[in-house]
């Protein structure tokens, strides 16, 4: 065969433990959130009640893989004691409506069951008659839940929430859902939701250190590296830069990237540099050429938001708007006026620079929420004072 050259892979020995669906048999630095999860699913399985939770935490704190690997765990735990769990993991992006998240936990124990033709009511008395019927503990995993209520308001968990209602003592069957969401629950659910979550077991998975990020890379080295490729200093180094962010996935990403650039190289050790190179790449999408031809206003808008979102998943228009006049005053700019800056965040928008979207419901009028979807608020900051010449 013609034209294609493949370099032998010396580095990296098994790509797919790399994948970002991939969970590993174990998470490091999860047993107190797993425990927690574990107790109170299992007072609900042994007293056949329903439980809700939420876990919340920034990007890359382990909340969508710490959800699955504890499905997998317990269904097994469930099934030594000889009942039936089991669970549905819905992500609210791809399925943002009532009836096609129904669907989606339907299929389950309906395979091909019709995507049209059914109310939503109708489809979760379908599902009440399949748990009944086997006696199944079912654990619903709403992931990016926030998404769901923004598209299209929260019936669904209310209807979730009152499912148990209509049990017969007795039956052995149960319901509960797990939420989980960047942004915490109360800036997205309207009161009335929000009042009947009011008991409900709320996680916060926090940052990750720099040591936990080590452990988390060293984890991955082991699973997907060729012996002797990735040193310990280089896996500090790694976990140093991760930091920042405390972000798993970036610190995992950054290991794979380097361990290709070396691969390309064809090196057999993955160096500090190849670290670099990789780090240079995963932001690439914020080019330097993209923010200077933004104009000084929109720079100093961007910039206003970058500084407020070192430690949130999303600000307010309102909040963006005044850290637009604080950087504006800092740097001596005269700022636009107010409708002048919604255009602004429209362009930035558009750009891809910023995400906007409208928050929940029961919040006040139209605020529109601004998020980072593609680099980290420091980086953008750092390159944003670059651009204007303010870089220290
Ligand atoms: N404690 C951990 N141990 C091992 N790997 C981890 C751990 N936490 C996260 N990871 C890995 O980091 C990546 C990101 O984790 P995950 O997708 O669970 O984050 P998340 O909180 O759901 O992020 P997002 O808010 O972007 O959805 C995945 O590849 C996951 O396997
Ligand atoms: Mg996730």
């Amino acid at each position: 065969m013609a034209g294609f050259e493949e370099k032998p892979q010396n580095i990296i020995s098994d790509f797919k433990k790399l994948d970002f669906d991939y969970v590993p048999e174990k998470l490091v630095h999860r047993d107190g959130p797993m425990n927690k999860i574990f107790s109170v699913l299992k007072s609900a399985v042994e007293s056949n009640t329903n439980q809700r939770m939420v876990i919340t935490g920034l990007v890359g704190t382990g909340k969508s893989s710490l959800s699955k690997r504890f499905c997998l765990d317990f269904q097994d735990w469930v099934k030594e004691k000889g009942q039936r769990m089991e669970f549905a993991i819905v992500n609210c992006r791809s399925r943002n409506t009532p009836s096609s998240v129904m669907l989606r936990i339907l299929e389950r124990f309906q395979p091909g069951f019709p995507d049209r033709g059914f109310s939503t009511a109708e489809m979760l008395e379908i599902l009440r008659k399949h748990l009944v019927k086997d006696g199944i503990h079912l654990v619903i995993v709403l992931d990016e839940i926030n998404v769901l209520i923004k598209k299209s308001g929260s019936d669904l968990l209310y209807s979730l929430s009152r499912f148990d209602e209509e049990r017969v003592t007795g039956s052995k069957h149960s319901l509960s859902v797990i939420l989980i969401s960047q942004q915490p629950v109360n800036e997205f659910l309207d009161a009335a939701t929000l009042s009947t979550l009011k008991r409900t077991n709320q996680i916060k998975l926090d940052k990750y250190s720099t040591d936990e990020l080590k452990d988390i890379v060293s984890q991955r080295v082991e699973l997907a590296f060729f012996p002797g490729t990735v040193d310990d200093e280089l896996m500090h180094f790694i976990a140093d830069i991760s930091s920042e962010f405390g972000d798993a996935r970036f610190a995992i990403e950054l290991l794979e990237n380097a361990g290709r650039i070396a691969n390309e190289e064809g090196l057999e050790e993955v160096q500090p540099d190849h670290v670099r190179a990789a780090k240079a790449m995963t932001y690439s999408v914020v080019t330097e050429s993209k923010l200077i031809s933004l104009g000084e206003q929109k720079q100093y808008a961007l910039l206003g938001i970058a500084r407020i979102m070192k430690n949130k998943s999303f600000v307010t228009t309102g909040e963006a708007e005044k850290a637009y006049a604080l950087v504006s005053e800092e740097y001596e700019n005269q700022p636009r006026a107010h409708t002048q800056f919604w255009e602004y965040l429209q362009i930035l928008g558009d750009q891809g620079l910023i995400g906007l979207g409208q928050s929940g419901k029961g919040m006040v009028g139209k605020t529109s929420l601004i998020s980072l979807p593609d680099i980290p608020s420091k980086i953008l900051e750092e390159k944003l004072l670059e651009v204007l010449g303010k870089a220290p």
